[in-house]
């Protein structure tokens, strides 16, 4: 297990890249904000499979959180994230500063029209026009050849492969499935967050996501009816928030009533104070 390398600067992590390109190596990337956990690392080691060299990057992105979102309380643990990332087999880590990042008369932003429409950019105004924009210019930096995410976020997995598809990065997007607790919570970065009584709730978020599947593998093929019993299982317990459940068509995101070709069901709930999202394929074919 070798300590993975601490790469600071756009100019540095450009010029290694450059130097592991030359050597016919090829760059995988993973990008995170830290605080990582076995969903996080399940992404490195997808990321060694698909290159060389592993970079992975920490960066808790300012443009990507609202005015009143989570940004200065953000759980980091750049040390334990070092020691995990050393036990996943990661080769660089590239972790800037936010004025290395956005330095002074910044000004450029992306915008991805449709995939950063509904779903959470209606509750999260800006946000994907953050998460498409640090991406892209992690990209820049990293230069990788593949990059991996998690389904976890599927429409900023969306956004992020519209992106690169739009704008012509000679990048492979993987995307990869949800790491649960055994309990069926998707891991989160956030879940720090909840206390004794929302994180025994919170599980009743993939509970409905499950259930949901099960109709469909019943028979079931209305949205409405599949999007009802989630939302009964979600109030069942606690006090929930629910911003909303929605399926959607797996591949363009447009919204379906009728389950005929692989949808993905997603949803975003508060438990407490704390925002959890989680999303499931319905696929009429296989479930
Ligand atoms: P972060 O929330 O740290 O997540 C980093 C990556 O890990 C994302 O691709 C996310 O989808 C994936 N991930 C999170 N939880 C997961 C789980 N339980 N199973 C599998 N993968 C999981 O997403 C971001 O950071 C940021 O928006 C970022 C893309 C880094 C841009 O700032």
């Amino acid at each position: 297990m070798t300590k993975p390398r601490v790469v600071k600067t756009v100019s540095r992590m450009q010029s290694i890249s450059r130097d592991a390109k030359r050597a016919g190596k090829k760059i995988a990337c993973v990008p995170t904000m830290g605080y990582l956990h076995d969903g996080h690392l399940a992404l490195v080691r997808a990321a060694k499979k698909l290159g060389d060299i592993v970079v992975a990057t920490i960066f808790v992105n300012p443009t990507q959180f609202g005015p009143k979102e989570d940004l200065a309380r953000y759980p980091r643990d750049f040390r334990g994230d070092m020691a995990k990332l050393a036990s996943a087999g990661t080769d660089y880590v590239y972790y800037p500063a936010a004025s290395e990042m956005y330095p002074e008369n910044y000004q450029t932003y992306i915008n991805v029209e449709k995939a950063s429409r509904g779903l959470c950019a209606a509750f999260r105004p800006g946000h994907f026009r953050g998460v498409a924009t640090v991406v892209a210019k992690l990209f820049n930096i990293v230069q990788p050849d593949a990059a991996v995410f998690g389904n976890k976020d599927f429409q900023q997995l969306k956004v992020i492969a519209q992106m690169v598809k739009d704008l012509n990065f000679p990048i492979r997007i993987v995307g990869l499935e949800t790491v649960r607790e055994k309990d069926g919570l998707a891991m989160s970065s956030r879940n720090a967050y909840l206390s004794g009584e929302d994180r025994r709730n919170a599980p009743s978020l993939s509970r409905a996501l499950f259930a949901a599947r099960k109709m469909v593998g019943q028979g079931e093929r209305n949205a409405a009816k599949l999007i009802k019993k989630a939302r009964a299982v979600i109030r069942a317990v606690g006090s929930p928030r629910i911003e909303y459940i929605e399926v959607r068509d797996c591949e363009t995101l447009e919204p379906v009533s009728r389950i005929e070709k692989p949808c993905q069901m997603l949803l975003a709930v508060w438990q407490g104070k704390t925002r959890l999202i989680d999303n499931i394929r319905l696929n009429p074919k296989r479930s």
